[in-house]
């Protein structure tokens, strides 16, 4: 089993790699297989809404999206961390997830999920809400820990001192590896995947 661990920061060894290190260190400590994936400091393209995904199943900018994408398709759960900005993720990793969800977003279903974010001070409970509307629209448990998604810091010794910080995102590493013992064991006692219904009326009748 494995979780692939997005560090959505434009710091590769920030405050959000700190609070995903927790996570990580976790899960292996569970016997979970990891991956971490930096989206990069380069500007990350939104979606322009070509639809060219609709027939290829790739995202037209051949980019960390596409990247991700295929090692998704192997993995069984997902974390997205991300610092909070003006009290919302990461205009980077806003653009990604779009992108990735709406090109690929057959990827995720059934698998577990859950985002996390480091603030200075204020905007991670928001950011969470944004976060996982992702994860909900595309049929993902999201896996809940003991508080609110989030650590304190500006920079990565400050984290360090967020004991409470750090135990919800251990917390998340446990109830993650836990869901993804459960499925395993679902899937090994014949329990098939819901098969869901599909239906979209852009409110027209
Ligand atoms: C453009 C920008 C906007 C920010 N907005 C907020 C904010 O709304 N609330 C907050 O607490 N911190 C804010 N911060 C601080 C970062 O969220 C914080 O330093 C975070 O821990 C950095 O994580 P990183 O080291 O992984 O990049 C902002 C930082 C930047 C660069």
């Amino acid at each position: 089993m494995k979780v692939i661990l997005v560090n959505g920061s434009s710091r590769p060894d920030g405050c959000t790699a700190r609070a995903l290190k927790e996570i990580r260190d976790t899960l292996n400590a569970e016997g979970i297989e990891t991956l971490d994936f930096f989206i990069g400091n380069a500007p990350i393209a939104d979606c322009t809404a070509c639809l060219s995904c609709r027939k290829t199943g790739k995202c037209v900018f051949n980019d960390k999206v596409n990247e991700f994408a295929s090692l998704a398709a192997e993995a069984d759960g997902f974390v997205f961390g991300s610092p909070v900005y003006y009290a919302h993720p990461s205009g980077r990793l806003l653009s990604f997830m779009d992108r990735v969800f709406y090109s690929a977003g057959n990827l995720f279903k059934f698998k577990p999920a859950a985002a996390v974010f480091s603030a200075r001070r204020a905007g991670s409970v928001a950011s969470m809400d944004i976060a996982n509307k992702y994860f909900s629209i595309a049929a993902m448990p999201i896996v809940s820990s003991t508080y609110w998604n989030h650590v304190f810091g500006k920079e990565p010794a400050e984290v360090e001192a967020d004991a409470e910080g750090l135990m919800t995102m251990k917390n998340i590493g446990l109830n993650m590896a836990w869901l993804l013992k459960c499925i395993d064991c679902a899937k090994k006692a014949g329990i098939e995947y819901p098969v869901n219904e599909k239906l979209f009326t852009n409110f027209t009748r």
